[in-house]
């Protein structure tokens, strides 16, 4: 059921009240408790900028927004707001009110505090409260929400803990209810975990008490949209060498592995690499959270869906690989490959639909293969391991390993190529690898990324594409 904007704004949905009383405050709420609140005063959680007064003053700001909120609900018409589908519309009207609202208080603010406390009261109204300011961060890629106190973000790999804070359980879990109710999702006592997508291709997921002992805990993975492949060299996840031969593969349509562990920058390098399909092309993409942004028009984007509550409806990967083939693609993107789709999409990419792109959860090339082959296997398949081996290697032309290193930096690690089978197996030789040369005293990695000197077999196939690639760029 759909929230009114009354409920939403008021965060009663979950019968507990979001506005701590006064002793609330005093006693046991998180404004008044003292550590957490020297350092918000420093504002990194954009509270009030370097403001020097001491607990008293910030409780009186807080005060002020409490106030201004309540008096926000009284005053307008909400029934009117209601018909108004458009976010920005809305968010523009309560601006407005808080604006008017502000002028008639008698605390002193300057101009700057004005504005600061006027977006913080239309984020507490109707956005993520103190998490809409990293939201709207661009360099924050991960929030981390461990309870109402604990808050943390990761910028470039590393993770930080931020000063902003929930004011208590109750006004977590109102936010929380706003960010899965907008994606038509809930989350209470009989359904204590939620895994969601929301408009923005963000991923998040929440769990809550009892089950998680300390607060609610919020996992939001930020959809990196500024990780365009110009990025990623600048980054220094790879070089530009090794970006004009992944350039020249994708366009000359060779098969695609991706390999990572969890975190390590798969997808993000699957969206690069995708950037690189050519427009006129008819593209599906096949993903269990769609996080894939094609910039191409013609992009079909299909989704799985688990099982409902009665263990009916489910629509699995596999299926819609299946499905895919029947809608005349000339590629097909799979977000990652798990289980028994992995035949499928190993079929596909043998019959008709070169130049298809898929991840693997894998450490190195060589276990991307043997994942590959342990994912065929258990999908049920009475292949001879022969014929499974010939299917992998002409299937794969070329396996992009991704790491996340233990500075917590992402790299490509290593650029291999998939060329042939022989008695023993599939064999894979490698064109780029990152050399590890060691660790500096501050932790960061130290190494360089390198040809191995081999040009590689598919050199007549990128030159049939009219691509073709300087021998120098393999070092040979
Ligand atoms: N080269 C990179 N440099 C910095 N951050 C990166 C890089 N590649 C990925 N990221 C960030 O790392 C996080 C995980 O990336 P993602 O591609 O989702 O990993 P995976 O699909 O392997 O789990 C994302 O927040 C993403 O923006
Ligand atoms: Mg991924």
């Amino acid at each position: 059921m759909a929230k009114s904007l009354r409920e939403r704004m008021m965060g009663r949905t979950l019968g507990a009240d979001i506005f701590p009383t006064a002793s609330d405050d005093g006693a046991k709420g998180p404004i008044a408790d003292s550590p957490k609140v020297s350092s918000m005063k420093d504002g990194a959680s954009g509270m009030f900028g370097p403001r020097k007064e001491a607990t008293e003053s910030l409780s009186a700001v807080e005060q002020l927004k409490h106030s201004i909120h309540r008096k926000l609900i009284e005053r307008l018409d909400l029934e009117a707001l209601e018909r108004v589908t458009d976010e920005r519309l809305i968010a523009a009207q309560i601006r407005q009110a808080v604006a008017e609202l502000l002028r008639d208080e008698s605390t002193p603010l300057s101009q700057a505090e004005r504005e600061e406390l006027v977006d913080q009261v239309v984020y507490e109204v109707i956005g993520l409260g103190p998490i809409e300011p990293l939201f709207r961060d661009p360099t924050v890629s991960d929030i981390f929400v461990n309870g109402p106190r604990e808050i943390f973000v990761e910028r470039k790999g590393k993770i930080h803990r931020v000063k902003a804070t929930f004011r208590n359980d109750a006004h977590l879990l109102a936010v929380l209810d706003r960010i899965v109710s907008r994606v038509g999702r809930r989350v209470d006592e009989s359904s204590p975990m939620v895994d969601a997508r929301l408009p923005d291709g963000s991923r998040v997921n929440a769990i809550i008490p009892p089950l998680a002992i300390d607060g609610a805990v919020v996992s939001i993975r930020r959809f990196g949209a500024n990780l365009g492949p110009e990025k990623l060299v600048e980054f220094g996840a790879m070089t530009a060498d090794m970006l004009t031969l992944l350039r020249a593969c994708v366009k000359a349509r060779l098969n695609v592995l991706v390999s990572g562990g969890t975190g390590s920058g798969k997808t993000t390098l699957l969206n690069a690499l995708s950037s690189f399909i050519p427009s006129a092309e008819r593209v599906v993409t096949i993903e269990d959270a769609a996080e894939l942004r094609l910039q191409q028009e013609h992009v079909v984007r299909l989704e799985t869906r688990p099982p409902n509550a009665e263990g009916r409806g489910e629509v699995t990967m596999r299926d819609l690989v299946k499905n895919a083939l029947r809608m005349r693609p000339d590629r097909i993107i799979v977000g990652e490959v798990r289980g028994a789709e992995a035949m499928d999409m190993l079929q596909a990419m043998n019959t008709g639909h070169e130049g298809s792109l898929t991840t693997v959860h894998a450490n190195t090339p060589y276990d991307a293969i043997g994942r590959l082959q342990t994912m065929i296997l258990l999908g049920g398949t009475n292949l001879p391991d022969r014929a499974m081996r010939e299917q992998i290697s002409s299937a794969l032309d070329l396996v992009v390993q991704a790491s996340r290193l233990s500075d917590g930096t992402r790299r490509v690690t290593s650029i291999t190529e998939v060329c042939g089978n022989d008695g023993d197996g599939v064999k894979i030789q490698e064109l780029y690898r990152f050399r590890r040369d060691g660790v500096a005293e501050d932790g960061r990695v130290i190494g360089e990324h390198e040809p191995m000197g081999i040009v590689p077999h598919f050199m007549d196939r990128l030159k049939m594409a009219g691509l073709e690639l300087p021998p120098s760029l393999f070092g040979a």
